[in-house]
């Protein structure tokens, strides 16, 4: 038993070192990240939620929507993503600083909702996505599914609330 505190020393560094690589040091390099002007005196971004998408998100949890949608725009050179008009620049960590819980996804059935709120042409058309062409019609009440319930409308002001097409520090939009 003589050399029980070289193991104990060895099993403490085993434990001890990774966690300080993985953990502290991206502590370090994001954990201060905040909202930013792209320019100088510019408005700060990402701005903040409205309550309704906050109440939103909460919807999107609970349906799983996240299984078969990601919320992350690659680059132009690691997949189509900006082609197929899923973004006009890509993600970076700053987009995501005020959200309290992050949903990247990690599966694409559909497509991607980093930027939906951009590109949905009005609320009737963000329910009429939300329905999946029956799939969540459980959401909508009346003869012809069309009276969106309390928790369709914060899923519409969240889905509309996700939007990545402002500049920021380390994403400029292209002038
Ligand atoms: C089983 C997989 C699946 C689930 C679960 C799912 N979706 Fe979808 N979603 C799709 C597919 C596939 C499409 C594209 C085809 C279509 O419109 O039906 C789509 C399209 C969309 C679109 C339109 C995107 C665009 O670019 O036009 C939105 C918005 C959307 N889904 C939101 C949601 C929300 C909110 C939920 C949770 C309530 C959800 N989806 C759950 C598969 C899914």
């Amino acid at each position: 038993m003589k050399n029980l505190n070289t193991l104990l020393a060895g099993v403490f560094l085993a434990v001890a070192l990774p966690f300080a690589a993985l953990v502290i040091s991206s502590q370090a390099q994001l954990g201060a990240l905040g909202r930013a002007p792209a320019e100088d005196g510019g408005p700060l971004f990402p701005s903040r939620e409205p309550g309704l998408a906050i109440q939103g998100r909460a919807v999107y949890v609970s349906l799983g929507c996240v299984n078969c949608h990601t919320q992350q725009v690659r680059p132009a050179g690691q997949g189509s993503d900006i082609a197929r008009g899923y973004g006009v620049r890509p993600s970076v960590a700053r987009d995501y600083v005020l959200q309290k819980q992050v949903l990247l996804g990690d599966r694409r059935v559909g497509p991607d909702l980093a930027n939906y709120g951009a590109r949905a042409k009005d609320v009737d058309a963000v329910h009429a996505a939300i329905k999946h062409n029956g799939g969540f019609s459980f959401l909508y009440a009346g003869d012809k599914q069309t009276v969106a319930s309390e928790r369709a409308v914060a899923l519409a002001a969240y889905l509309q609330s996700l939007r990545q097409d402002y500049s920021s520090p380390e994403a400029k939009l292209k002038q």
